[in-house]
């Protein structure tokens, strides 16, 4: 398949990923199992160090158990203020995708390569105050750009209008620089702010309650990505 044409066919299909966050706590395998039924394309987990962030989540730990249930993509994103110390352990706990935050400044180069030599797929998260100029250096070292649309630290958030430019630049910079990263956001998703985000360009969507919260989270999940279908900008060959 020529290149242009993989490159379209994957930006134009969406991806759909349940955030762990709101799954119900104690039961993270029952919870997992009943995400990837419902069609879950990737699976979404917030790691807190209390620090980056004014909250506290998951380990390593959880990873490892995890993943012999599923072979679907584990999306580790750390809200970690050292993430340097967590790439290994997350790595070999079997995360498939590691996102950092561009707020780390400096190191973030450092980071990214990092991610990369371990053999996994690289992330780059970007808050809502923070400016999109900081992200542009590394869209060509990335697989996956994630636009927070909320500030981090808890699920269950109000979405940020106020975001939704931020969205429409990362696809123009990409469409520009005939770059191949992924377009995801993150907080206050639900049926409502997920067409606009996809109208501005996101084609990789994070859910915690709008889908753990679900009392049919298949049909939640199915509607969300029906909406992202049809509102989706074509990407180009
Ligand atoms: C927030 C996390 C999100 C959160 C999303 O800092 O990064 O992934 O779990 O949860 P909802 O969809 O409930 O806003
Ligand atoms: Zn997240």
């Amino acid at each position: 398949m020529p290149a242009g044409l993989a490159r379209m066919l994957r930006l134009n299909t969406p991806v759909i990923a349940p955030s762990l966050l709101a799954a119900r706590y104690g039961r993270f395998d029952r919870e997992l199992d009943r995400a990837v039924r419902a069609g879950a394309d990737w699976l979404h987990v917030d790691i807190m160090d209390g620090h980056f962030v004014p909250n506290l989540s998951f380990g390593p730990e959880l990873v490892r158990q995890l993943r012999p249930r599923t072979r679907k993509t584990f999306d580790v994103h750390l809200m970690c203020s050292r993430p340097e110390i967590l790439l290994e352990p997350f790595a070999a706990a079997g995360a498939d995708l590691l996102t950092v935050h561009a707020e780390l400044g400096a190191q973030v180069s450092s980071l990214l390569w990092k991610i990369r030599s371990l053999g996994k797929r690289v992330g780059l998260a970007i808050n809502p105050p923070t400016n999109m100029r900081e992200a542009q250096p590394y869209l060509a070292q990335i697989d996956l750009l994630l636009v927070m649309t909320v500030n981090p630290g808890f699920g269950g958030q109000g979405f940020i209008e106020e975001v939704l430019p931020k969205i429409q630049t990362a696809q123009r910079w990409r469409r520009e620089m005939g770059l191949n990263y992924r377009i995801e956001v993150d907080g206050g998703i639900n049926l409502g702010t997920v067409v606009e985000c996809a109208r501005a360009g996101a084609d990789t969507i994070v859910s915690g309650s709008t889908l753990f919260g679900a009392s049919r989270m298949k049909s939640a999940l199915q509607k969300m990505r029906a909406a992202v279908l049809a509102a989706l900008p074509r990407a180009e060959a």
